[in-house]
């Protein structure tokens, strides 16, 4: 076995070209007391040239630092004769949520040989400082953008010809390198429900306790007109029973609202589990971890009597590689891909195998049960005068040249480190009760102000209804709450486009489909037309803004039908897909069972948000990394071994 470790090439920061000239712009703004007239009447040699080279140098030390590119693990050379097959313990495909923690857990114990596979590269700068994230959000090679095939029951309003979007992460952190970075642990009736052994709300919370103590999770600091935004939304829910949060959310609270959301950034920096597991010095001088990215894995190789897993084949820059496992082979490629693997690897539904003629090893339900929570985004305008007004109370932009540089040269602060979430857990039956479970999660209570560019261009809507919303904004400021389903009924499908693991996995969704959802649906709409007709709304003109929908507008207004067609237009994705290799027992209906292995096959387990039987009550990715806590930690208590010492290499 060949173990190349030499300092590969790093690639270098990706800056679009926007912040290229911001980065140019602010050295004239941060060349204060020099106005650029003073700037350019010094000659070529001048004071203002070498001001701005300094101010320069100063910006690009610090975003180097900030990316730290030489803090992450050396990419490992696979072996140039391809004949060569390196072997390991374990191989994790996948350096996302999941996989980042398992390799990093893994590879505590010194023995054990542990190969990562990544189909991304590092993240770049825009990953790093998370208010410049959604500038991410439409490239292709931080993202895999897949797209469910178009569905005339859903997802109508984005662009022509486009379903319902199924964007991921595609880099070292996986979705934790693109997210919101919100934060959220579920709640016991949720894990519960799981009905799981091993998986209830005391074991699951032992190892939040441990995840939560790597992530040391933050709070956003809120800008003052957010503040009073939340201000507002408290006063209006109150009136309609639906108090303030009791508990933190982190403690998986269950009712009422909060806008203290605890998020995974640290110091004004995002903390994906691949920055805080991987890249450190106590991680990425292992020996006994070896990283390669770009390396997309093709498929689990398997014995001949389809039992054992024993290895992967994978690409990389369009060579093939065969890499062998003598322990286990972990997929932690998401929930999309990890599905799309193990199809290709001959284990799926039997027909689904057959139609591609690939050798049948197990016949399990993978790729069913495919769950989102969705989004369904409602829009309310400020029609008078009321606390909430982005006019009187402008905020600085955060992707103003001037924010950059403070954000860059002084500690991660200013407006690009400010930021505001705010979430409502509500029975949408009795909002103001507190019985039960909360099946409606109002997400994101977003202030898109007068004269900004709005939402609907970044969510991939069509031209007409971006135009629509940018002239609304014109004249007001508007709302944005989104509501999603923490129970939603319909489920989708993931299955293969074709053989080539290159392609994206076909994606069939049925977002609102299940006449619960849309019931769910509607009553979320007439709990905020409750929410405008409390005082506090009153007091600020809050009305609907609606979007122009031809085919909705025809029926009668605010009728039930006229929402049910809203919602085939406007529900839309919320990029929190689990499900397609549900965790239960075989004859349940499960691919992983309690353990997390494929049933029928040793040695191959899938560790990723996949093997959530059902969604949790809150965001992924919190769940995801505990999935990969848990994982991590049920592999090593699993190997036979047992008197080995962890030790950290
Ligand atoms: C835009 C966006 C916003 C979100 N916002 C939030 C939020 O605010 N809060 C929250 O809790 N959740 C959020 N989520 C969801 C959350 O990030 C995901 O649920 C979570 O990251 C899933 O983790 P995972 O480990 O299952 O998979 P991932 O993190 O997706 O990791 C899979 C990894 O596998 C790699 N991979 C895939 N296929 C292959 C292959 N064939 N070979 C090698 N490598 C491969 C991928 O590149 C990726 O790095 C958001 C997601 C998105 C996309
Ligand atoms: C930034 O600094 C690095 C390392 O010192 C250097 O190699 C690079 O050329 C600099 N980039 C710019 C744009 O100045
Ligand atoms: C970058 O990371 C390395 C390894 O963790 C660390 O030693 C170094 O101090 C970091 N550099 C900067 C500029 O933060
Ligand atoms: C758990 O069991 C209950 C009762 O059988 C069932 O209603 C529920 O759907 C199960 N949960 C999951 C996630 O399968
Ligand atoms: C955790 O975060 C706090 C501030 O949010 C910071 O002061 C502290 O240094 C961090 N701890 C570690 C171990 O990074
Ligand atoms: C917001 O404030 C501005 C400036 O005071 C005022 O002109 C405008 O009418 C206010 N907007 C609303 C909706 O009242
Ligand atoms: C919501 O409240 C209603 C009425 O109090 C109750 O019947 C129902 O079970 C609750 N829903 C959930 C999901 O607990």
């Amino acid at each position: 076995m060949k173990m190349v470790d030499q300092r590969a090439h790093e690639p270098v920061l990706v800056l679009p070209r926007t912040l290229h000239w911001a980065l140019f712009l602010l050295t004239f703004l941060v060349a204060n007391p020099y106005t650029l007239a003073q700037l350019f009447s010094v000659d070529s040699s001048g004071l203002g040239i070498s001001l701005m080279e300094s101010v320069a140098m100063a910006l690009n030390a610090s975003s180097l630092a900030l990316a730290n590119n030489t803090a992450w693990p050396v990419q490992h050379n696979p072996p140039e004769d391809q004949l060569e097959i390196e072997s390991y313990d374990y191989i994790v495909v996948g350096a996302g949520s999941a996989g980042s923690i398992v390799a990093s857990r893994l590879s505590e114990l010194c023995r054990v040989k542990v190969l990562l596979l990544e189909e991304g590269q590092l993240p770049p700068l825009e990953s790093e400082i998370f208010g410049l994230s959604g500038a991410l959000h439409h490239d292709e090679r931080y993202m895999f953008l897949d797209e469910a095939a178009p569905n005339p029951k859903c997802c109508q309003a984005m662009a022509s010809g486009h379903g319902c979007v199924w964007w991921h992460g595609r880099m070292m952190g996986g979705g934790g390198a693109i997210n919101g970075n919100i934060y959220i642990p579920g709640s016991r009736a949720n894990f519960r429900n799981w009905n799981t052994t091993g998986w209830d709300w005391p074991q699951v919370q032992q190892t939040y306790t441990r995840l939560q103590r790597r992530l040391n999770l933050s709070y956003l600091q809120a800008n003052s007109l957010n503040l009073k935004l939340a201000n507002l939304i408290y006063s209006g829910s109150s009136e309609l029973g639906v108090r303030r949060m009791k508990q933190p959310l982190i403690a998986g609270s269950t009712f009422g609202y909060t806008h203290h959301v605890p998020v995974t950034i640290n110091q004004g920096r995002r903390a994906s589990s691949a920055r805080l597991y991987l890249a450190n010095d106590r991680v990425n001088r292992r020996p006994n971890l070896k990283v390669i990215r770009g390396a997309q894995v093709q498929r689990v190789l398997i014995n001949p009597e389809g039992n054992q897993a024993t290895g992967v084949v994978y690409t990389l820059n369009g060579v093939e590689h065969t890499a062998k496992a003598s322990g286990e082979v972990i997929l932690s490629a998401g929930t999309l891909n990890s599905a799309k693997l193990l199809l290709l690897s001959g284990i799926g539904p039997r027909e689904e195998l057959q139609k591609w003629d690939i050798p049948i090893h197990q016949d399990l339900p993978v790729g069913r049960n495919l769950q989102d929570h969705g989004m369904l985004p409602l829009f309310l305008l400020f029609g008078s005068n009321c606390a909430v007004n982005s006019t009187r109370d402008p905020t600085d932009n955060p992707y103003a040249p001037i924010s950059v540089t403070k954000y860059l040269l002084e500690n991660q602060q200013g407006p690009l480190a400010s930021g505001f979430y705010m979430m409502g857990y509500i029975n949408s039956s009795s909002p103001s009760s507190t019985l039960g479970e909360p099946d409606l999660h109002v997400v994101a209570h977003t202030l898109l102000p007068k004269g900004s560019t709005g939402s609907f261009g970044y969510l991939g809507f069509r031209s007409d209804l971006i135009e629509a919303q940018q002239d609304a904004l014109k004249k007001w400021d508007l709302l944005q709450i989104m509501g999603s389903l923490l129970r939603p009924l319909s489920r989708g499908k993931v299955s293969l486009s074709s053989k080539d693991s290159s392609d994206q996995a076909k994606i069939e969704n049925h977002y609102g489909e299940a006449l619960e959802d849309q019931q769910t649906l509607l009553r979320y709409v007439r709990y905020i037309q409750g929410l405008t007709n409390t005082r506090s709304f009153r007091r600020c003109g809050l009305r609907f803004w609606m979007p122009p929908l031809a085919e909705c507008d025809i029926l009668i207004p605010d009728s039930d039908d006229y929402w049910l067609c809203y919602i085939r237009y406007f529900y839309v994705g919320a990029w929190h897909s689990v499900g397609t290799c549900r965790m239960d027992s075989q004859e349940e209906g499960g691919v992983v069972d309690e353990r997390l292995r494929v049933h029928g096959v040793k040695g191959l387990r899938v560790v990723d948000a996949s093997i959530m039987p059902e969604l949790p009550a809150g965001n992924t990715n919190g769940p995801a990394m505990m999935i990969g806590e848990k994982g991590a930690q049920m592999i090593l208590e699993d190997r036979q071994e047992d008197n080995e010492v962890l030790q950290e290499c």
